[in-house]
């Protein structure tokens, strides 16, 4: 097996630091999901993707799961602006994009549009609920969306940690180098649990190496934050973890909470990365009740694996089970609930603000006195 190509067979890549601005006076100002779409267009993550969605690549996206050429692509990447910046939009001309007073990237507009937000929320995130946190953020965002090609002039996620940040072109030259014929790559935005251990250890008991791919971009308040998580994944793999068969590497995308369409998104990004396979497990992606457990992987079945380019492995509800003494899931474990240690993301988090261990059939002892110590010092800042 080799390396997937990346999504739609080329690597985009339109990083240039050295871009000349003299004549651009005009800007749009960004926000950090905005901020973060854009590095991730121009370092390649989101290949084929050169720039923020057209109107037809949009209203594909929205409805069939596609690019309008037949690109699977599962959620729109949109560049919202207001009513007001809207007017000063015209086609060919170049924008500074600017976060926090700095520019970061150039977009020439080719078009802009008015996005049927509902139709948006009720086709990929399944709900117009505001209480959904993508549908909220999706109807705070702007009403236009501006369409066009970017350039990316700083890289704003480096530094950050900056020996665990990789592109595409670096992680496919690091498998190159490890001699990773199949990577098995691992999303998540939560803490790395014995469940995750779990299935990501069975999942490398078939592969060569698995990426663990935090994501560290925009997540939901309650979400405990990517420094204290980044701390408990480095103490977690110095002590359970082969050296040789694991890398870890940020994900600097927004989370979407979009369930079923989210795990699509995530699976192309980490073929971009240059994954062979992508773990889907329970309620990938999801939040509240939104989602049915295993819709994240039913969805996979409307595309084939040759068109997606890289292989789903779909794993059961995971658990330590007492009768069984060990890890197992749903799949394998003939026990009832009382005998299986199962507890919510919720009760977790609540456990930790109140510095209470949960069980080290839960969490590895040392990642749990990572989270606590992490959770003390933001409540004493
Ligand atoms: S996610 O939003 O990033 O998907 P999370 O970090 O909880 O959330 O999950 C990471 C991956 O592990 C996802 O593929 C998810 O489906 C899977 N997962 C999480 N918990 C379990 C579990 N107990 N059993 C099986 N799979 C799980």
């Amino acid at each position: 097996m080799a390396l997937p190509k990346p999504h739609g067979g080329k690597l985009i890549q339109s990083y240039n630091p050295n871009y000349d601005l003299t004549g651009i006076s005009k800007e749009i100002l960004i926000d950090a999901i905005a901020l973060s779409d854009l590095e991730l267009i121009g370092v390649g993550l989101f290949s084929p993707l050169t720039g923020f969605l057209a109107k037809a690549d949009y209203e594909s996206v929205v409805e069939k799961m596609r690019l309008a050429d037949g690109t699977i692509w599962s959620i729109p990447v949109t560049l919202p602006v207001s009513a007001e910046k809207a007017k000063e939009l015209a086609a060919g001309e170049t924008f500074k994009l600017i976060h926090e007073g700095e520019v970061y990237g150039v977009i020439t507009i080719s078009e802009w549009y008015e996005p049927d937000l509902s139709k948006e929320a009720r086709e990929v995130y399944k709900t117009e609920e505001l209480a959904h946190p993508g549908v909220k953020r999706l109807f705070e965002r702007g009403p236009v969306y501006a369409a066009g090609e970017v350039t990316l002039i700083k890289k704003p996620g480096k530094g950050v940690a900056e020996d665990v940040w990789f592109e595409p072109k670096d992680t496919r030259a690091l498998f190159e180098e490890k001699g990773w014929k199949t990577v098995v790559g691992f999303q998540t935005r939560n803490p790395v649990h014995r469940a995750h251990e779990y299935i990501q250890k069975a999942a490398l008991e078939t592969v060569d190496g698995l990426f663990l791919n935090p994501l560290v971009g925009e997540t939901k308040s309650d979400d405990i934050p990517a420094d204290v998580r980044l701390k408990s994944y480095r103490v977690l793999l110095e002590n359970y973890y082969p050296k040789e068969r694991t890398q870890l590497a940020v994900y600097p995308a927004a989370m979407r909470y979009a369930g079923p369409r989210e795990a699509i998104f995530h699976a192309i990004a980490r073929k971009n990365f240059g994954c062979t396979h992508f773990i889907v497990g329970r309620d990938h992606a999801g939040v509240g009740n939104y989602y049915g457990t295993y819709d994240a992987q039913h969805i996979f079945s409307h595309f084939t694996e040759e068109e997606l380019g890289i292989k789903p492995l779909f794993f059961e509800h995971s658990f330590y089970c007492n009768k069984c003494e060990g890890m197992a899931s749903d799949k394998t474990c003939p026990h009832s609930k009382e005998d299986r240690v199962i507890l919510s993301g919720t009760k977790v988090r609540e456990m930790l603000r109140n510095g209470e261990l949960p069980p080290s059939t839960f969490s590895r002892k040392e990642v749990v006195e990572v989270l606590i110590e992490g959770m003390r010092e933001k409540e004493t800042v």
